[in-house]
């Protein structure tokens, strides 16, 4: 079966990116008026979480109903990644019982695993390397909110803390697309050598470029300031003394903070948000916050991925119509 998988933007071109784009807006334009393009009638989709989700499973499972299709929610235990049952047979069995599989992962070699013994498309719902649906997610809400006046190549989108793997993605995704990308967090907690070996790689040929800064001067003139939680990665987790003390105050985006980026920079965050520690209430709550618009873009955003990678497979793996029309006629009379 010859598939495509959405397992890192990396392999990705801008003008497929852009594509993904424009069909996720024209879906949600066709839904925000009644109208629900069956484009996955009959399909399943597997999700399989190794970890709590709230956007991601949500979107995921309205998707594939207001499609027309059907999502199996596999809950964080419920199934077994790389325990009694290897990766790679899980990954063989799954793929012939649903039709497109998202999995959300601890460890991203996991997601790559699964996705090279898949017969069927799986599609990335974060690693502890990258999340590739909410960067397509951002770059929607981005294209929604931008400035009039400028061009995706004008933007400045900065981050603002430590350097998660949304930090990365969106890293990544904003480079792609020739804009200018910051990462302000502490040292210690910036995008490191491998991520930046990859950025680096994107601006080759994007025209985009980026820095990783400590330096409040920095920030000034951004389009959208956005940030994630503090807590750290998995095992190097933080506790709420530690992550006070590494990026409070200097790192909690504040009015004074948004007022400093410019008077008319929107405050953007993938949530959960923790109020109170990177973000102010007033700051989310407040006019120049789309991190709601954000979130339901990542609706948007799964409905135009799942159909691209459906389509894709369906075109380049075609039922015979003649074994069709035969297999049903071979039916009807064994019933009648
Ligand atoms: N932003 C995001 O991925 O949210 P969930 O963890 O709730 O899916």
């Amino acid at each position: 079966m010859k598939k495509k998988d959405y397992i890192t933007t990396e392999s990705y071109s801008k003008e497929e990116i852009l594509y993904l784009v424009e069909l996720s807006l024209k879906i949600k334009e066709c839904i925000k008026n009644g109208y629900y393009p069956p484009l996955l009638k009959n399909k399943t989709l597997g999700m399989i979480f190794q970890q709590t989700s709230t956007r991601t499973r949500v979107s995921f499972e309205t998707a594939m109903t207001q499609l027309g299709g059907h999502a199996q929610y596999l809950a964080p235990g419920q199934i077994q990644l790389g325990g009694h049952e290897t990766l790679e047979d899980t990954s063989r069995v799954v793929s012939r019982l649903v039709d497109i599989i998202m999995s959300r992962v601890e460890r991203h070699e996991s997601i790559v695993g699964l996705a090279s013994n898949s017969q069927v498309p799986v599609i990335n719902g974060m690693s502890d390397y990258n999340h590739p649906t909410q960067e397509l997610g951002d770059l929607v809400t981005i294209v929604e909110h931008m400035p009039k006046n400028k061009k995706l190549e004008d933007l400045k989108v900065v981050f603002v803390g430590d350097a998660t793997q949304v930090c990365f993605s969106l890293g990544m995704i904003t480079t792609k697309m020739g804009m200018k990308f910051v990462h302000f967090g502490p040292k210690g907690f910036q995008l490191n050598s491998k991520h930046r070996m990859v950025l680096d790689n994107i601006c080759k040929t994007s025209g985009g470029s980026y820095i990783i800064s400590d330096e409040i001067e920095d920030i000034k003139d951004a389009d959208f300031l956005y940030t994630d939680v503090w807590y750290g990665l998995y095992e190097a987790e933080l506790s709420e003394e530690e992550r006070m003390n590494i990026f409070y105050p200097k790192y909690q985006v504040d009015d004074e903070m948004m007022e400093y980026a410019g008077p008319d920079c929107k405050f953007m965050h993938c949530l959960p948000a923790s109020r109170g520690e990177e973000v102010t209430d007033s700051v989310m709550d407040g006019s120049n916050s789309i991190c709601f618009d954000e979130a339901e873009n990542r609706l948007t955003s799964i409905r135009g991925i799942l159909v691209y990678l459906m389509n894709d497979f369906m075109k380049n793996n075609p039922y015979d119509k003649e074994k069709q029309c035969n297999a049903k006629k071979n039916l009807e009379d064994f019933l009648m």
